[in-house]
């Protein structure tokens, strides 16, 4: 580098709009800047030289680990032989071409075809505009709300920041839109019954969604959108038989069924997707991060036939569609999906986050399942949640002004560890690139105690807890 470090932060703050950060005090300097210039394996260097272990792959995206030079190189290559050309009326190219039809071997039984986009954002947003027009096609003009779940996070778009059920991303911003319902969370943890089975609970989902539907009339409600384990939420894996119990509800109100995998897609969870992992049988899936490990931006919209067809019909009707992105269907963002689904079915990193991720869970649940500040260690695969309480035995949430999680986030940091505080509630997200390995997760789990530890102890000490 060229500039000093504080030369590059004083630019950044004069330049550049951060997501997720107060604008006035970064401005003003007075919240720290970190400028990333190199990353290998799990590890990346700031400018500063030093070096963090990621427990988050980024935001949960880099799952085939930092620095593969063999990236590198596809991208390059792809680079020098066609760096761009569109998609629209049947253009296509080679990498996009294998693509797609590896995507559709990599997916469950009943997918069609598959549509780009950049991000998970984007490609939600397509999501919804298919869904409308799929009934408008059908001659359902009426069937167009879509139900979301609360904690579900599919983005921070219009549309896509609607079907976020997060506060944050709709206040101040006039969301959710008008056509975009909640329904509550599979969120076991936090159940008003204490003695409820996992089971009982799902029940008790479907129900309510049942009911909901009912609310608001069956012949207007097109789609449910949801994430096969809950993510930026709060890390949440379904209780046992919720997503059948969630099927069967939809099915009955000729619902489709959008899975958003674009956290669990690609072998987050020890799976191809959540949605084989949990029989979901959606009608469309959601794909981003794992699908480049984002080493280049590229989102997907994979289509079952039954929505495929209809599609269809519709340009019988009313001629060509009218959707498409300059990008869509990039060859250089191709040329990167492909190294990368390459790499993971060569080092079997499907398996990897399912053995490993095992061992992620239990070394977790053995160290915190009766620390006295911890309420709930979950996960599944290389995703986990560990969620703070100040009263394990009747799940208290912390007072929200204590910031326990972000303290235990910034105690890991301080012991060159990344973990996640999730935006909503005390808890600390894990998700490690898929290449880790029980010393990696060793590591994680040690320095998260110590972080743990010192920042239980500052409560006590300055008699805020207990
Ligand atoms: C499940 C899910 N869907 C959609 C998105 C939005 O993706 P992007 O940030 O690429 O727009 C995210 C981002 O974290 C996500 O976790």
């Amino acid at each position: 580098m060229t500039k000093s470090t504080e030369q590059l932060l004083k630019t950044d703050r004069e330049s550049i709009f951060h997501s997720s950060t107060h604008l006035k005090q970064y401005a003003a300097g007075e919240l720290p800047g970190r400028i990333i210039t190199g990353a290998k394996g799990l590890k990346i260097t700031d400018s500063e030289g030093i070096e963090l272990l990621d427990g988050f792959a980024g935001l949960y995206c880099v799952n085939i680990g930092y620095g593969r030079e063999e990236m590198a190189d596809a991208i390059y290559e792809q680079a020098k032989k066609l760096a761009y050309y569109h998609t629209y009326v049947g253009h296509t190219n080679e990498a996009l071409i294998e693509l797609s039809d590896r995507i559709l071997k990599w997916a469950p039984e009943g997918m069609s075809k598959v549509y780009y986009g950049l991000s998970g954002s984007d490609a939600n947003e397509t999501q919804l505009k298919l869904v409308w027009y799929y009934n408008n096609a059908r001659g359902k003009p009426e069937k167009k709300k879509i139900i979301s779940r609360e904690r579900g996070y599919h983005g921070s778009s219009i549309a896509s920041g609607s079907m976020t059920g997060l506060p944050i991303f709709h206040a101040h911003f006039d969301l959710p839109l008008e056509r975009i319902k909640h329904t509550m969370s599979p969120y076991y943890y936090h159940r008003e019954v204490d003695n409820m089975s996992e089971e009982e609970f799902s029940q008790l989902c479907a129900d309510q969604l049942e009911a909901q539907i009912l609310k608001e009339d069956p012949d207007t409600v097109a789609a449910m959108i949801a994430e096969p384990v809950l993510g930026t939420g709060g890390i949440v894996p379904p209780p046992n038989g919720y997503w059948p119990a969630i099927r069967k509800v939809l099915d009955k109100y000729d619902i489709l069924l959008i899975a958003d995998e674009v956290v669990c897609g690609f072998g987050r969870l020890g799976a191809n997707f959540g949605s084989d992992l949990y029989q979901m049988k959606p009608d469309l899936m959601t794909v981003a991060k794992g699908l480049t490990s984002a080493y280049l931006p590229l989102s997907g919209v994979i289509i079952g036939d039954k929505v495929w067809s209809v599609l269809e019909d519709g340009t019988d009707q009313w001629g060509a569609i009218g959707h498409g992105y300059t990008y869509s269907g990039h060859p250089m963002g191709a040329a990167a999906a492909l190294c990368n689904l390459d790499i993971i079915e060569r080092e079997g990193l499907v398996e990897n986050s399912r053995v490993v991720g095992q061992y992620l869970q239990q070394q977790m649940h053995a160290k915190f399942v009766d620390h006295p500040m911890v309420g709930d260690t979950r996960g599944v695969g290389l995703l986990h949640g560990l969620e703070f309480s100040s009263d394990k035995y009747h799940r208290t949430q912390f007072d929200p002004s204590l910031k326990v999680g972000p303290q235990v986030a910034a105690a890991c940091l301080d012991r060159g560890l990344i973990a996640r505080a999730m935006p909503h509630g005390d808890i600390l997200g894990f998700a490690p690139p898929l290449v880790a390995t029980k010393d990696d997760i060793d590591q994680i789990v040690d320095v998260t105690e110590q972080a743990v530890n010192q920042v239980m102890d500052k409560l006590v000490k300055q008699k805020l807890w207990f």
